[in-house]
């Protein structure tokens, strides 16, 4: 506004609007300039329609029905690849190149700023979408800009896109975090978890196995695959076959599909189960982040209990512990094998918890937040619904413990603590959490 204004006051160019006394004179300067318009305005015209023919998503606007569902996004151009090139430069001595997709998503906005601190090249991808406020996706995107992350604005589906990153950086890794996360969502969008986790997933690791040198791959699953098991804490080796909602059917066929391509492609997959990630710059979806917003807001909290009044636990993991977790499996990640779309020998399939071992009742998460919240929640216990949440989460780490070095180090009056300060900060700017 205050720019704007700034602009409306500038000060005329000298002599732009100076009156002639003279008829002819005014005649022929007339005509003078209306040829000098006539002649800019074909300029213009001709520049635009040059751009608009030019530019790859425009080239790429779907023919094919499958694609048709995707956003036109603005993309390409010297400009645009100077910025990709310059987000992905590696400035440590033995640093990676690193496309992270889901860049404006909450693990993804940390990871990356945790990359990109220590030196490795990091560019970021992001469709943007409204599951969740997005203010809050571009409040993240300014972050990451801030710390010289670029987020290119696109969808994992759209095979142009990804094959034109992939022209422009030679990514030795991806950390493949952009999803449709949540359970609830799918009564609204199941299109969605279809589109972005098992559609979005195989184009990715389509281009990825096209990609010359291929990139090893970070992938976020889910310790939703984990289902209705009874058995605990839940095991890598422990069955998969019982998923309570589309998301976990999503996130188990995403497994599937990755093992494929390792096996057939050789590329090398490493796929995450998160449990419950929570902190600040967190998923307003989730019910640490909506309990706090109503607890402040003096409304009445749904809490759940399970089956003969059984307790809701999760096992609730601090953000900068899974981001260590993240960055230890990109580095440990071995290089893919194939190339050119073959495989020249077998190539790394890992599977990893990353939880924090120690479920607590949501329940207690509710104390938690009231004493840090210094506001007495309005709780009203119900029964859990039967869609798609389970009764309790509960990881067993041994192998991230092993491989990785993973060591969770935060418990969750720690890092609620640090959640609810970041809360009361972001919001008090005069920023609204909706819902
Ligand atoms: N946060 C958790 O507790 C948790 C637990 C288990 C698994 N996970 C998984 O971890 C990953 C990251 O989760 P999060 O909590 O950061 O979620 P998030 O929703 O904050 O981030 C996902 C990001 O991906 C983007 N995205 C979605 N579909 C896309 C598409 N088709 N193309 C491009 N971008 C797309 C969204 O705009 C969003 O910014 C997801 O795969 C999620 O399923 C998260």
């Amino acid at each position: 506004m205050t720019q704007l204004k700034h602009l409306d006051n500038s000060p005329p160019t000298p002599g732009k609007f100076k009156m002639d006394k003279s008829p002819y004179i005014h005649r022929l300067r007339w005509h003078g300039s209306l040829a000098k318009l006539t002649f800019w305005s074909f300029i213009f015209l001709g520049l635009i329609l040059i751009f608009f023919f030019r530019s790859p998503s425009s080239n790429s606007l779907p023919s094919d029905p499958s694609r048709r569902s995707l956003r036109t996004y603005n993309w390409g151009g010297p400009a645009w690849e100077k910025r990709v090139r310059s987000s992905a430069r590696v400035r440590s001595r033995h640093g990676m190149s690193v496309l992270v997709t889901g860049a404006a998503g909450f693990v993804g906005t940390h990871v990356s700023a945790a990359l990109k601190r220590r030196g490795d090249g990091v560019l970021g991808l992001d469709c943007f979408n409204d599951y969740y406020d997005p203010s809050l996706k571009r409040a993240r995107q300014a972050l990451l800009e801030r710390s010289g992350v670029f987020i290119v604005e696109g969808d994992i589906n759209d095979s142009a896109l990804l094959s034109k990153l992939f022209e422009v950086v030679a990514f030795t890794h991806v950390m493949h975090l952009a999803a449709q996360a949540g359970v609830r969502y799918a009564m609204e969008n199941p299109g969605s978890y279809v589109h972005s986790n098992i559609a979005g997933l195989v184009n990715l690791l389509e281009v990825c196995k096209n990609a010359n040198p291929q990139p090893a791959i970070v992938w976020a699953s889910s310790s939703s695959v984990y289902g209705l098991n009874t058995k605990v804490p839940f095991s890598e080796r422990d069955r998969t076959d019982q998923p309570a909602s589309l998301y976990a059917a999503t996130k188990k066929a995403g497994e599937e599909i990755a093992h494929t391509y390792n096996h057939i492609y050789g590329l090398s997959l490493t796929g995450l189960r998160f449990f419950t990630v929570y902190g600040p710059w967190g998923r307003p979806d989730m019910a640490y982040f909506f309990f706090t917003r109503d607890i402040l807001k003096g409304k009445t909290i749904p809490i759940f209990e399970a089956a003969n009044h059984g307790t809701v636990a999760r096992d609730f993991t601090y953000i900068d512990d899974i981001v260590k977790g993240c960055l230890a499996s990109l580095d440990t990640a071995e290089k893919s094998t194939g190339s050119g779309g073959k495989k020249k020998g077998p190539a790394q399939l890992r599977v990893f918890n990353l939880g924090n071992t120690s479920p607590v009742p949501v329940s207690d998460l509710v104390t938690i937040l009231e004493r840090l919240l210094k506001v007495k929640a309005k709780r009203n216990i119900m029964k859990l619904p039967r869609n798609g949440d389970v009764p309790f989460t509960h990881a067993n780490i041994s192998s991230a413990q092993r491989e990785l070095g993973y060591k969770p180090t935060t418990d969750l009056q720690t890092g609620l603590k640090k959640f609810v300060r970041w809360y009361v900060s972001y919001y008090s700017g005069g920023k609204k959490a909706s819902g």
